[in-house]
């Protein structure tokens, strides 16, 4: 039987909870999930491309049908590449669907036979985003919850160094 994989992109700068949540939703639904890391996110990124990619891999380390690859470019292409038309996007709340309604409206514009499934993550993650994670380790406030327990060491540990790059 042929598996169609599901792309899940974002920037994942880093990941969080809520995303760990969409993955193990999206698992339920597709054989395999790709998460797709954006190379160069418009903002300045903390983490490499491959310092985040490397978090992912670990919180899924063992499970194959979780994979996780760089991509640049149109992502339409690069679900094509995959071998698959399904992008899978998480939806937090009201707020969100603006910016995913004109992403996937764009996506379907550049390729008509592409289609984007939107999941809704637990409730208790609705708030959250990367941003926010970031923006509360660098001014010294607890993360535990929100993101895997090896993200938030990782945080901790580059905004330790970047700080003692600064001074
Ligand atoms: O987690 P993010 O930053 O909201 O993810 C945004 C992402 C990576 C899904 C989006 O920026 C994207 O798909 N970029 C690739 C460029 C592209 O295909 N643009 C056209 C559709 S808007």
């Amino acid at each position: 039987m042929m598996v169609r994989p599901a792309v899940y992109p974002g920037s994942f700068d880093p990941i969080t909870n809520g995303h760990v949540d969409i993955i193990e939703r999206g698992l339920k639904v597709f054989d395999r999930i790709i998460v797709a890391v954006l190379e160069n996110p418009k903002k300045d990124p903390l983490f490499t491309t491959k310092e985040r990619m490397r978090m992912i891999q670990d919180i899924f380390a063992g499970q194959k049908e979780v994979e996780v690859r760089a991509f640049d470019g149109l992502l339409v292409d690069f679900a094509r590449s995959q071998g698959t038309n399904v992008v899978v996007r998480g939806l937090r709340a009201i707020s969100d669907f603006e910016y995913e309604f004109q992403m996937a409206l764009m996506n379907r514009n550049l390729d008509p036979g592409v289609e984007t499934f939107f999941m809704m993550p637990n409730v208790k993650y609705s708030f959250l985003s990367s941003n926010m994670v970031r923006e509360v380790v660098t001014l010294g406030g607890p993360v535990e919850g929100l993101v895997p327990e090896l993200v938030a060491r990782r945080l901790r540990d580059k905004i330790k160094r970047r700080k003692k790059a600064k001074n």
